[in-house]
Formats: C-alpha cells, structure tokens, sequence
C-alpha cells in the first residue's frame, strides 16, 4: 500500500468515527428532548417541623404547578393517575394550570375534575390566568369551583385534620401579600404562592413583619427550561438567567421553599433534561 493509498484509508476511517460520533449525540439530545417533554417523575420530598400539629405527622401533599393545559394524547389523565398513586391527602396547585398564549380552559378542568375526585384540592393562579382574557379567567375559575377546587385569590383557608387545625395562605399576583399572610389564623402556615422569588423579601422587608410562613410552594420557574453539567437551569421568568430557584425544597431564613419544575411547557418553550415533575411532599412532626 503506497502512501496515498493509506492516508485515503486513514481519511475514511476518522470520518466515519466522526459520523458515529454525531449520530450518537443526535440520538441522545433527541431522547433527552422527548423525555423531557412527555415524562413526569415523581419527586419525593419531606420536611420535619417542631411547631406542625400532631394531627398532620405524615401528611402526604401532592404538588402539582404549571400545567399550562399541556397537549398530548391524554396527557391529563396521565398526570391525574399518576396523582391517584400516590394517594395524597391534599393536593395543591399553585398557578399556570392555563396556558395564556395556547388557552385551553376546558382541558384545564378536566384535570381539575379527576384531581378534586381524589382528596381537597387547594388553587391558586399564575402570571398566565392573569393575561388571560377576561372571559377564558372567568371559566376557569367558576368552573374550577364548581368541581370543588378551592381557589385562594388572595384568601387565607383553615384546614382541620383530627383536632387539629393549620393555615394555608393562596396569594393572588403579588397584591396586598401581608396583608392576606396577617389574616392566618393557626400557627402552622402554608403559602400557595406562584412565584419561588418572593421568598427573598417576605422574611426581610418592614411589611411583612409579624407575618410567618413554614412552607411556601411555588412553580413559574419550570425548573430552569435547560439543564446542562454544572447548570441547574439556564433561565427563569422572573430570575433570569442561571435562576437560584428552579426545583426542590430550600431554606429560607426558617421558611422551607418548595420549586415545583411544573408539569407543562408555556407557550412554544421545550425543556432539556429537565423533566416535568410532580411533588410529593410529607408533612413530619420534629418531637
Ligand atoms: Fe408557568
């Protein structure tokens, strides 16, 4: 074999291992991709807390944020069986279950209907069921009651297990939140709030003082659209880019933050190893 001959070998073979190469990448970003926009994991997470009532030791709370009336071949009841696994004792939504740029009310309720058939569903809207129009809000909400969800538009609920009785707080687009977080009633305070990043003033500014919140679950972040090495979501509304609060519980000068990564996709927007996700959170006793 003379020289050319080799060098035209060796050519063909570099190119070929060039070729395997992208073709696995391909495949793999194309698997990660649909994986992400079809699956929804099952986070468990727990927090222990000394001042929780007896009554809620072991209380299982599915969290279910953003689902921004998300297409697919019954992608609804899909989600609603996976809440149903689970067997929770409450269930809470907290924003987005409309999508503003795609609305489709009435898928939203049909999730709603299979979520308020399992156990009490507690609600509150996102920045999208606020630039909804008028009318697709409306529908929303009335319909979203009348199949028994409880929404919290800026309302405080007590909620009794046993003898025993918590708060749980539904703040509605960041308007008077101290206000509504002074009207809790019970000790132990649970706050459905849509958007992670308030918690960076609710226990440092003048307002909110004599207010106390033990757990806030929230969404909007949609666990930062794209996860790579060494970053834990590229970007958030409201945070921007390389967000602090994407996914999983977090603590906040004594308040447990839970992020929901969400359970749709707004508008055109995919998702990169970032999958959707449901929360299952237990309720401890610290004794
Ligand atoms: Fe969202």
């Amino acid at each position: 074999m003379n020289t050319e001959e080799k060098t035209s070998r060796s050519n063909k073979k570099h190119k070929k291992i060039i070729f395997v190469v992208i073709l696995v990448l391909t495949v793999a970003v194309l698997a990660d991709f649909i994986w992400s926009n079809t699956y929804i994991e099952v986070k468990k997470l727990s927090g222990s807390f000394k001042d929780l009532p007896e009554s809620f030791d072991g209380c299982k709370i599915i969290h279910i944020s953003d689902f921004h009336n998300e297409w697919g071949l019954d992608y609804y009841e899909r989600l609603a069986d996976k809440v149903n696994d689970c067997g929770p004792d409450y269930i809470f939504v907290t924003g987005d279950s409309v999508d503003s740029l795609f609305p489709e009310v009435d898928r939203s309720l049909k999730l709603m209907e299979r979520l308020t058939d399992i156990c009490p569903v507690y609600l509150v809207l996102g920045n999208h069921e606020y630039a909804l129009s008028e009318e697709d809000r409306t529908a929303f909400v009335s319909g979203a009651k009348e199949c028994g969800v409880n929404v919290l538009t800026n309302e405080c609920a007590t909620v009794t297990r046993g003898t025993d009785s918590i708060s749980i707080v539904g703040l509605d687009n960041m308007v008077n939140d101290a206000e509504v977080l002074a009207q809790a009633k019970e000790d132990f305070v649970i706050l459905l709030n849509h958007y992670p990043e308030d918690c960076n003033y609710f226990n440092v500014s003048a307002e909110y003082a004599g207010t106390h919140i033990d757990i806030d679950f929230t969404g909007h972040a949609h666990g930062g659209l794209i996860k790579l090495p060494f970053v834990n979501g590229l970007y958030a509304p409201g945070q921007g880019l390389f967000p602090q609060y994407v996914d999983g519980a977090y603590d906040i000068g004594g308040t447990t933050l839970v992020v929901s990564r969400g359970t749709g996709n707004s508008g055109v927007t995919q998702r990169f190893s970032d999958p959707f996700e449901i929360i299952e959170y237990t309720l401890e006793k610290d004794k």
